[in-house]
């Protein structure tokens, strides 16, 4: 959550920040400021989108740090957007993460006379590096050091061509180039600019200048090998989670491609029990991987949320972390609790050089491409192929390029798919289905709400005449997932239970008609497992199409981000 970039060097600072920053816009975005080295700092803040600040002047300034914000502590407004000067004006300061010993350093901090001008945790950092009597870049290991909490952040100093550099519990990359350096909180912003990136470590500080970066742990200098940067930034388009739907089946194919040069864990093969850990729709996507796994290989697995999972360590178990971001704080922590226990672990990411790639004993990258957009679509998609690979190897099948080629030509179907109808949305909304639709619907009701903001639930069929049903008159309206052969029957039943009440009902079905009020026929797939790859697009479109046409903007929902990067 928050974006943070830094660029110093030969070209124009305030550009290539602010263009950064619009690469980071997806991590948070609602307010955002930039600080420019010019004969004294120079510091631009607003309450509202990074294109306000097209609006400041010109500056030919060599050093920049920049922000884009996802508000913790202190409303949006301009005052607590970043940067965040020092009570001197000498020091400029941006951070992600949250600082957990901010109200006792704030305290501190009045005790010596020096008031706060914002709400954030964030300032203090300015006015605490102001104080050290030292050398910068000791400041900045000293001030590091009485931060608890994550507290990642970048300062810029009057006079200087330099940026500071401090990395912890939030993920930071620095790409050096010929004579200039750039900085920031992913791959994805830098990958304009280099192919290759240094990534940080907890505790990690450094300097970045012109002329190279000279890295430190505790007061030691150490040395990073930069590692190859897999992402291209994505192009301008009006809408990115329409243009990453319509990605998906190249998408699908990469994930294929990458799972054909991953060498499964040894601890995979032997795991007695395999937890699956995910937040979110990647936490839907653990619940397929539960699923397919089990009734591949009869392993015992259990799919946890991320923020619930308290590890008991038990000989034969694996943990796998499903995470497109690769760096959600919850998910991390779980990943973290994991390896002090001595669970074996292998993280499902879409970002290479992200702390979960890092810090998982094995990884697998996705390759689905950048996803921008707040709502998780192509991702969570890939996630379920790369679970479905996962468990068919485990089984010790081979999955030939024909099973993908017609999950793509299905996929092309299922995508031109038209669920959206005005009455679903004048209605009350349920997401129903069974086993592996189940899963579906949950993910279905998730999109919806994350990008209308309409309450939508998701349901067991079997499970509403235990309760919900009470719910049901004219004024519901029900979408039914139905992929699987053998739940057929008792699908068909819930949606004449539906209509008999009154209830409008609409089904996304791969296994022809159930009796409900329309149809949205699609594909039969071969392998049933692999339906909800398909089964899920109607949905994810309805969802952006119910969006747009509210007038909201489906890539920036309110109140969200994209990488949740705290607990
Ligand atoms: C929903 C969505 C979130 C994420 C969740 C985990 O569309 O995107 O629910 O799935 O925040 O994010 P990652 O997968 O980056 O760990």
């Amino acid at each position: 959550m928050c974006g943070i970039i830094g660029y110093v060097g030969g070209r124009n600072a305030r550009d290539i920040v602010l263009e950064g920053l619009k690469l980071l816009e997806y991590r948070g975005y609602d307010s955002a400021g930039i600080a420019l080295v010019e004969d004294s700092l120079a510091v631009y803040k607003t309450a509202g989108r990074v294109r306000e600040l097209n609006m400041l002047p010109k500056s030919d300034a060599h050093t920049a740090i920049g922000h884009t914000r996802w508000a913790t502590h202190g409303r949006p407004t301009a005052a607590n957007a970043h940067p965040h000067l020092s009570f001197d004006g000498k020091i400029a300061v941006v951070h992600n993460g949250v600082i957990e010993n901010f109200a006792v350093l704030r305290e501190e901090l009045a005790a010596k006379g020096i008031t706060l001008l914002s709400d954030t945790d964030s300032e203090v950092i300015a006015h605490m590096l102001a104080l050290e009597n030292c050398d910068m870049t000791e400041a900045v290991r000293r001030v590091g050091e009485r931060l608890k909490g994550a507290a990642t952040f970048l300062a810029v100093k009057e006079g200087e061509d330099k940026i500071y550099i401090r990395r912890f519990g939030a993920s930071m990359a620095v790409s050096v180039g010929e004579g200039e350096g750039f900085c920031a909180s992913d791959v994805l912003a830098l990958s304009p600019h280099s192919d290759r990136a240094i990534v940080l470590g907890d505790g990690e500080y450094g300097v970045l200048s012109a002329s190279g970066l000279d890295l430190f742990k505790d007061g030691r200098r150490i040395k990073k090998q930069p590692i190859l940067i897999r992402c291209s930034p994505p192009k301008d388009c009006a809408c990115h989670m329409s243009a990453e739907l319509e990605e998906l089946p190249e998408a699908l194919q990469r994930t294929y491609d990458s799972f054909k040069n991953f060498h499964i864990p040894s601890e995979l093969a032997g795991a007695k029990r395999i937890l699956l850990v995910g937040c979110g729709t990647a936490y839907h996507a653990c619940l397929y991987g539960k699923l397919v796994l089990e009734r591949e290989t009869g392993a015992r697995c259990e799919a946890v949320v991320a923020s619930e999972f308290e590890p008991d360590a038990n000989e034969g178990d694996l943990a796998i972390f499903v995470t497109q971001s690769g760096e959600t704080a919850d998910t991390l922590s779980a990943l973290h609790s994991c390896k002090r226990q001595g669970i074996p672990t292998l993280a499902i990411t879409n970002v290479a050089g992200s702390s979960a790639a890092l810090e998982a004993d094995s990884s697998f990258l996705l390759e689905a491409g950048a996803e921008i957009a707040v709502a998780a679509t192509k991702s969570y998609c890939c996630q379920l192929l790369a679970l479905y690979l996962l468990a068919k190897k485990r089984a010790g099948h081979a999955v030939e390029q024909s099973e993908i080629s017609e999950v793509k030509r299905a996929a092309r179907e299922a995508l031109d798919a038209v669920a959206y109808e005005e009455r679903l949305m004048n209605s009350k909304l349920f997401f129903i289905g069974k086993g592996q639709d189940y899963i579906t619907a949950r993910e279905g009701a998730l999109k919806l709400r994350e990008i209308t903001y309409r309450q939508a639930d998701a349901y067991p069929a079997g499970e509403l005449k235990h309760g919900t049903i009470a719910l049901m008159d004219e004024g519901a309206a029900a979408i039914v997932v139905a992929t699987e052969e053998r739940a057929k029957c008792r699908l068909v039943a819930t949606v004449e239970e539906l209509r008999a009440r009154g209830a409008y009902t609409l089904a996304v079905s791969c296994v022809g008609e159930i009796g409900a009020d329309k149809h949205i026929l699609l594909p039969r797939m071969r392998e049933e497992a692999l339906a909800p790859i398909i089964s899920v697009l109607p949905l994810q479109y309805l969802a952006l199409t119910a969006s747009l046409t509210l007038g909201l903007d489906p890539d920036k929902p309110r109140n969200l981000a994209k990488s949740v990067t705290v607990i």
